[in-house]
């Protein structure tokens, strides 16, 4: 008996064991024919649970001579991405593969291997496996590939156009000012440690992506609904929960995202049984939620059905148009158009209202706070982007901007180059992950030699390391660290370098359709323009970022807003009070907002990466806002 288990228990092990080498090697030989370098781990870097474990396992691989581990050990910490930039890549090859037994893994920081790769989308796919958790409630334009996608990507990007990026940014503005009312205190004065600034930041990208998903109006504590507002949407807008609701529209939707990981994780009957606080709070925003939710698409078909005209800016209200427009007699010029596009399900309609708000609260509420907090340490940055605005808009009330005449010398401002470096520096989005289909090896040509991608390959475009690639960049020696390369410091200047390293080349096999979303140019002529497939906070290709246009937009109209009148500096506390600063020379003063500066970089770059890059943690940078004309470091500080 005891023989037959014994038995039975190392046939499997033999079989396991058999397995493991047998894909290991069938993995080598494809890796071998492919003509890229490539290295061995003994677990895929992306298989999550090996990941959360890696403690256990680690020490044991370690345990066998340095040569059979030390190439891709770092690969295996979750956050190499962002803590090694491009020296991985320097040591293992711009595009290479890592191959273990169930798998192959392609990782590329070459602008030619990936403007190949995000353009063929076809054969390069989305592994929507990864992406399934975030069709929760509702399949949609993130979710899906193929076909599918494609009707979801029609659909969706009808809202993305020019006219209602014009609202938006006037919006954004408005937000702005419930933003610097918070800051500047009751009294109006500002001069007060903001101990972090990243509640308040996301509350204002809530607000400004809550206009652009819904049309709502978003309250600031303190503020009132307008008494103009239709009172359908006031009953949103107001920070008392309405009848039948346990919590605020607002509220609701902040915490349905700020718990996002457990609800996307855990079972409802598991998170209903646990007893703690966030557990209990991510099941009484996501039941509101949900119930907002088909509230807004009763609403909205409502309106749809009495005729209402197109409020403008508000995604959800144009998905149901496109899906009940033409029950809509009155509106037939639009039912007509519509009727060529595909009629999403309510859920698909729910779905895609509830991603955009996903895909486009973080994100850009990490950009903005980077780059505030680059603002507050590179002083001399600061000083420029004020003068720009100045020169943009002078003393004009905000109110006032237009926003046609001043996005592209925005754009193509100091506050451009301070987003776009941000951008390049610290994108939300570490890496693309993209796929090989299972049915064929893939080709791509990298510097005139082709190399074989084999079918089922994993594929990361590594969005960081491209953007430290010193191949594609222009670099001077660092200013602030010892190193030859200035890559990894916040140098905005470099946007505007003469030595342009742009290569027109013409995309003969790309995809040339057009798929929605802003299709300008992402640099300006006379500006740097870096090489397609190095710079790609948005990804590229039709699977590109659709809010780019909107993200981009609410960030200048923000900075404009707050740099107009007002300063960011970091805050001492730590080193020295009020008074003492007072008291202290320019000499001090310098040496400890050096300290300051110093140990903000240190912060920014503990930064890490939970679905996106993030202070994530307690981790914060206290700063203040300051009235121009009353700051203590940032008018003459380097
Ligand atoms: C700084 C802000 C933003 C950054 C850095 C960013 C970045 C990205 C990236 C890298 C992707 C590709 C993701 C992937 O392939 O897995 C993406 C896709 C997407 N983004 Fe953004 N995004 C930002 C803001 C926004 C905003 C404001 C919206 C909506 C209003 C938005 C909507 C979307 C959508 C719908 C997709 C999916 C497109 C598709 O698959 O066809 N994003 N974004
Ligand atoms: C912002 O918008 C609200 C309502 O639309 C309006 O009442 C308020 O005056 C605006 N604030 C500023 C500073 O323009
Ligand atoms: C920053 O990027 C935007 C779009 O991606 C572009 O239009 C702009 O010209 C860039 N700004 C600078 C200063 O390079
Ligand atoms: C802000 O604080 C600084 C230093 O404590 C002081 O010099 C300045 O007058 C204050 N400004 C206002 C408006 O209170
Ligand atoms: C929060 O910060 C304190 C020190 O300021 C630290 O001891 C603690 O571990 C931090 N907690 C987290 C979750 O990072």
């Amino acid at each position: 008996m005891l023989s037959s288990v014994l038995l039975l228990a190392a046939a499997a092990a033999a079989y396991c064991v058999y397995n493991v080498v047998a894909g290991y090697s069938r993995n080598i030989a494809k890796a071998k024919q492919s003509g890229l370098p490539y290295y061995l781990s003994p677990v895929s870097p992306i298989n999550q649970l090996a990941l959360v474990l890696r403690s256990f396992w680690l020490p044991m691989w370690k345990l066998l001579p340095r040569k059979y581990w030390a190439d891709t050990i770092e690969l295996l910490n979750p956050d190499w991405n962002f803590n090694l930039l491009f020296e991985p890549f320097e040591r293992l090859g711009d595009t290479f593969l890592v191959v273990s037994p169930g798998s192959i893994r392609l990782y590329t920081a070459n602008a030619e291997a990936i403007h190949q790769i995000t353009s063929k989308r076809e054969v390069f796919q989305k592994p929507t496996e990864s992406y399934r958790i975030l069709a929760l409630y509702g399949e949609n334009v993130l979710t899906t590939e193929g076909s599918m996608w494609r009707s979801h990507r029609k659909v969706t990007s009808t809202s993305f156009n020019e006219k209602n990026t014009a609202l938006v940014f006037k919006e954004s503005i408005n937000q702005t000012y419930g933003l610097i009312e918070q800051w500047l205190g009751p009294d109006g004065k500002g001069n007060r440690t903001i101990e972090t600034a990243e509640g308040d930041i996301m509350a204002l990208m809530l607000h400004i992506i809550g206009y652009v998903g819904f049309g709502l109006k978003l309250l600031w504590p303190g503020q009132t609904v307008p008494a103009e507002m239709d009172p359908k949407l006031a009953k949103y807008s107001s920070l008392q929960p309405p009848k039948g609701h346990s919590m605020n529209f607002k509220d609701s939707l902040h915490y349905t995202l700020h718990h996002i990981l457990l609800l996307l994780i855990l079972p409802r009957w598991l998170l209903r049984m646990l007893p703690f606080k966030s557990t209990r709070r991510a099941i009484k925003s996501e039941n509101n939620l949900i119930q907002y939710m088909d509230q807004f698409l009763q609403d909205k078909i409502e309106d749809v059905e009495q005729g209402k005209p197109d409020p403008g800016m508000d995604i959800m209200g144009m998905l149901v148009r496109s899906s009940y427009g033409d029950r809509a007699p009155k509106d037939s010029a639009a039912a007509k158009r519509d009727s060529k596009l595909t009629k999403l399900m309510d859920s698909e309609i729910i779905g895609n209202a509830f991603i955009m708000i996903v895909a486009g609260h973080e994100t850009t509420a990490g950009t903005f706070l980077f780059t505030l907090l680059q603002m507050a340490i590179n002083a001399a940055s600061q000083r420029s982007i004020q003068q720009d605005v100045d020169r943009i808009f002078g003393q004009t009330d905000p109110s006032t901007w237009d926003y046609e005449q001043s996005v592209n010398p925005l754009l193509a401002s100091y506050i451009g180059a301070c987003m776009n470096e941000t951008l390049r520096t610290m994108p939300p989005a570490v890496d693309v992950p993209k796929k090989v289909l299972a049915n064929r090896d893939q080709v791509l040509m990298i510097d005139g030699q082709k190399r074989i991608v084999p079918r089922g390959t994993k594929v990361g475009v590594n969005v960081v390391a491209a953007q430290h690639n010193p191949r594609y960049w222009p670099t001077e020696r660092s200013k602030i660290t010892d190193s030859e390369s200035d890559l990894a410091d916040f140098v905005p200047e470099r946007w505007f370098s003469k030595t342009s390293s742009s290569d027109s080349s013409t995309d003969e096999d790309a995809d040339s359709e057009d798929y929605g979303g802003f299709a300008g140019p992402d640099t300006s002529a006379q500006l740097f323009r870096p090489v397609r497939g190095s710079y790609l906070p948005f990804s590229d290709g039709p699977r590109s970022c659709l809010g780019r246009r909107i993200a981009q937009v609410e960030m200048i109209a923000a900075l404009s807003v707050i740099f107009q009148k007002f300063s960011i500096e970091l805050a001492v506390d730590e080193w020295a009070s009020d008074a003492e600063v007072e008291k202290m020379g320019r000499d001090e003063r310098r040496e400890i907002y050096q300290k300051a500066q110093d140990k903000a970089r240190r912060t920014l770059k503990s930064a890490t990466s939970i679905i996106t890059l993030k202070l994530h943690g307690n981790k914060s940078i206290p700063i203040r806002l300051v009235p121009r004309g009353q700051e203590r470091f940032v008018d003459w500080v380097e």
